[in-house]
């Protein structure tokens, strides 16, 4: 696809283009660092054709999904694709390569958040926060997301999250964790409506002057047999939220279960059932079980959602917003980038996390993290380097290890699933609020 008239209804004016600081880079999809050490490698950008190519008309064939792209209040994103908050896990370095995996017409990710940042911890300063809630110009468009369930204390925190560089700032009503739903915060706002409500009052009461948007993110609802979010949803839209997102589990559920795409379904139309002026309406997100470009598609067929949000899937395939988008706004399927590729992005991840934060934080999460990435490594079958990377006493060895992998050594295996050693104190520390991470099946 390669114009605007080739695109009836996508809008493609005014979205979030790549910054100029990032160099077009030859060898890879889109835009990289010059620090990103990818340039001796080479990725077949030949793509091949998917079944449901979009017709002229830009609707994909059928015309199940007329692609129009995301706008919350006035703010445009670029793709109708989202990094999920996933605490501990997309902190600036990630989320900074995830923006730079993108299709080859410079575009992938529409929008990445922070994790949940505590309102308290960010008014006082607190390193943490602070290091969560870290941006910088290579990390844009960025959402905040704040937690908790005192009204003026959020507001507040949305006011200094626009103050350090928040394009967005997010609600989060879908935490299930006990210890934010039982201060009242996540998901237990699902319960209490008024709450939930009245905190997006304030926060946009405090954004609108700076022209900010608000959304919230939540689940069907707290009880399984209970979904509220199709009548709460449209509840925040009317308190001034710009944009929901929704996971399609419940908190009973936890991350059990298969997402289920009916309710998501049921709060687009009950969203959209408030709505009756012209223009696009307010945007329904769906979010859950993201895998693959072609799940994409299909959340937003079964669902009818303007967006999807992924989480989990980018941990192991960070360029999954390049696939998706490519594939929904040109029906074609890029070829999966090459074991070598991988490799140089876990690279460049290690030396960003210890650019970012310290050469301990990149430690500590590189250890936890390899075995996200090497599930897309030789297949999944990549235990020696798995437990090679995990062993690794500092980011030198990590550096060895990735270039005597790209030599041959530490092929194959498959039974190792997770580092040898017990954790250590510094690993939970930085991922206060989720203990484990559980596996996307
Ligand atoms: C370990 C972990 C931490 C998470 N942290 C957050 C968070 O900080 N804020 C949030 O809104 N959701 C959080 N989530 C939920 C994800 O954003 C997402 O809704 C969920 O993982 C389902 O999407 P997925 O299947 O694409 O991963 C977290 C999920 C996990 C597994």
């Amino acid at each position: 696809m390669d114009g605007q008239d080739e695109q009836d209804g996508i809008e493609l004016e005014g979205g979030f283009e790549p910054k100029p600081a990032l160099a077009p880079c030859p060898f890879f999809f889109g835009y990289c660092f010059p620090f990103f050490n990818l340039s001796t490698l080479s990725l077949h950008v030949n793509s091949t054709q998917c079944s449901t190519r979009p017709n002229r008309s830009g609707l994909v064939a059928g015309g199940l999904i007329p692609l129009v792209l995301l706008k919350f209040g006035n703010f445009q994103l670029a793709t109708p694709l989202m990094l999920a908050p996933i605490a501990g896990y997309c902190d600036l370095a990630f989320r900074i390569i995830c923006r730079q995996l993108t299709a080859p017409d410079g575009k992938g990710i529409g929008l990445a958040c922070t994790d949940l940042l505590s309102p308290q911890g960010l008014l006082r300063g607190s390193a943490t926060s602070l290091d969560l809630a870290a941006t910088n110009d290579l990390d844009k468009p960025v959402g905040m997301q704040l937690y908790g369930a005192d009204p003026a204390m959020m507001a507040e925190g949305a006011l200094w999250a626009v103050e350090h560089g928040a394009n967005v700032v997010d609600i989060n009503m879908g935490c299930p964790v006990d210890k934010v739903t039982k201060k009242d915060g996540g998901s237990r706002l699902l319960c209490i409506p008024d709450i939930a409500t009245e905190i997006v009052r304030a926060c946009v009461r405090v954004l609108e002057p700076h022209g900010v948007p608000l959304t919230c993110k939540m689940r069907l609802g707290w009880f399984n047999d209970h979904p509220v979010a199709e009548w709460l949803a449209p509840r925040l839209v009317d308190a001034g939220a710009c944009a929901i997102t929704i996971h399609g589990r419940t908190t009973e559920q936890k991350f059990q279960g298969e997402v289920n795409h009916d309710g998501i379904a049921r709060v687009v139309q009950a969203v959209g059932r408030t709505h009756h002026g012209p223009g696009p309406g307010i945007p329904v997100i769906g979010n859950g079980d993201i895998r693959a470009a072609a799940d994409v598609l299909a959340m937003m067929e079964r669902t009818g959602c303007a967006g999807v949000m992924i989480g989990r899937g980018a941990l192991s395939a960070p360029w999954i917003f390049r696939d998706a988008w490519h594939l929904i706004s040109t029906g074609e399927s890029l070829p999966e980038p090459t074991d070598e590729i991988k490799i140089e992005i876990i690279r460049s991840y290690v030396d960003l996390m210890a650019r970012y934060r310290t050469e301990q934080y990149a430690m500590v999460q590189i250890r936890r993290r390899i075995t996200w990435f090497g599930k897309r490594i030789n297949g999944g079958a990549c235990k020696r380097l798995k437990r090679a990377v995990s062993e690794a006493a500092d980011r030198a060895e990590v550096h060895s290890v990735l270039d005597r992998y790209l030599a041959g050594e530490f092929r194959g295996g498959r039974d190792w699933d997770g580092p040898t050693a017990a954790p250590r104190a510094a690993d939970s520390a930085d991922s206060p609020i989720y203990a484990e991470t559980p596996a996307l099946s």
